[in-house]
């Protein structure tokens, strides 16, 4: 059966780990997806710059218009971060008719209704598990696995990050300044960390998990956001000695019509399974009015991680083009959204 070409927008953390997996793991996606899969070009903004794995060079590209123009691309793979061009370069791709999967929390919290609405346009998929909790299949549940019940509560660590810093300070007295940089080093920040260490990152993945959660539109602007920037090693121990733990946390809940989310600081119970939560690891608690609590676990950030959220919407993807069923079937969305696909 003809390949499946994929045009890949970035080869940082993240599009490293898409094209390990992708090469490693290729028997068995072909034998999921029912074709093979081939990353074809590969966007970078330096072809010389020195790469963690070797791509060959006639594949890196440095015009985007090379891979979203390109007819022979299937699929476009965004891990190229940033808001402005890349929404204009995702716009392009679905109005040619390209799928899309993308880990772009940014994007798909602030302009997720346009992106969605122009895939529909053209019967498209577009996928974004990785965009929020890493390697937690946690929107596919959301969407899927919990469509029986009406979800009234979602709280998580949500940012690697962060977690990871708390957890140095925490466990190693280790210096806020020190373990961000680690943290830069390992590929959990942001390429601007302010995103993570201020909440906003936080934030936008709440954003999306109380739209798909909670099924109906929730807007940014509407989520109360304090990072950790100013948590010092004291309020830590304080919290430590009072028996619980500094968690980024952010939390959504739904009253009646009315949603409240948040990000903040938060002291959790030590005995609170969230409480344990260390490291990079993120949880997402989800409270169903029918199956009552239950808990998500797992990487939050990294290469691999991450990698596998991208790879499992590949997959989706390219069932979905064998089964000509592209834009209409396993669309993360939700029901108001689905019901228009429906009529339409
Ligand atoms: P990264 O390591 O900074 O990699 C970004 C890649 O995109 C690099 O290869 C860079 O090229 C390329 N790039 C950036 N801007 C470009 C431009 N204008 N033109 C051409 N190429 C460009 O970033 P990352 O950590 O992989 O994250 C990528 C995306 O995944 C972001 O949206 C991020 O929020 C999201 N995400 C990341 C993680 C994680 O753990 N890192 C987890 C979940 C989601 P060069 O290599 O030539 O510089
Ligand atoms: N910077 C993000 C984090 C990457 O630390 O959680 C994963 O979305």
């Amino acid at each position: 059966m003809k390949p499946i070409k994929v045009g890949l927008l970035g080869l940082g953390t993240v599009g490293t780990g898409v094209v390990r997996i992708v090469e490693g793991h290729q028997e068995d996606l072909q034998n999921q997806a029912g074709s093979s899969i081939v990353i074809e070009k590969v966007l970078v903004q330096n072809k010389t710059k020195a790469r963690a794995i070797s791509v060959p060079q006639e594949k890196l590209t440095e015009d985007p218009w090379d891979i979203i123009r390109n007819p022979e691309i299937d699929v476009v793979v965004e891990v190229m971060g940033g808001i402005g061009n890349t929404r204009d370069y995702i716009l392009e791709a679905l109005s040619l008719g390209k799928h899309v999967v993308t880990a772009n929390k940014d994007l798909m919290a602030l302009h997720g209704p346009e992106i969605l609405a122009k895939a529909r346009e053209h019967g498209c998929d577009v996928l974004y598990e990785a965009s929020v909790a890493g390697g937690i299949p946690i929107l596919r549940t959301l969407v899927e696995g919990f469509s029986s019940d009406r979800i009234t509560k979602i709280m998580g660590i949500v940012n690697g990050t962060t977690n990871y810093i708390l957890t140095k300070m925490s466990q190693e007295g280790a210096s806020y300044g020190d373990v961000l940089k680690e943290a830069q080093a390992l590929g959990y920040a942001e390429s601007d960390p302010t995103s993570d260490v201020e909440g906003l990152d936080a934030a936008r993945k709440m954003t999306i998990l109380a739209t798909l959660g909670f099924r109906t539109h929730v807007s940014l602007d509407t989520v109360s956001t304090q990072g950790i920037s100013s948590v010092t090693k004291e309020d830590i121990l304080y919290a430590k000695r009072l028996g619980y733990e500094l968690k980024l946390l952010g939390i959504a809940e739904r009253q009646d019509d009315s949603i409240s989310i948040s990000v903040q600081p938060t002291m959790v119970k030590s005995t609170h399974p969230i409480a344990s939560v260390n490291g990079v690891f993120n949880a997402v608690y989800v409270y169903g009015e029918a199956v009552g609590e239950t808990m998500f676990y797992g990487a939050g950030a990294g290469e691999l991680p991450t990698a596998t959220s991208i790879v499992a919407d590949l997959v989706a993807v390219v069932k979905n083009i064998k089964l000509g069923v592209g834009g209409k079937k396993n669309a993360l969305t939700y029901n108001e959204t689905r019901q228009k696909t429906d009529e339409e």
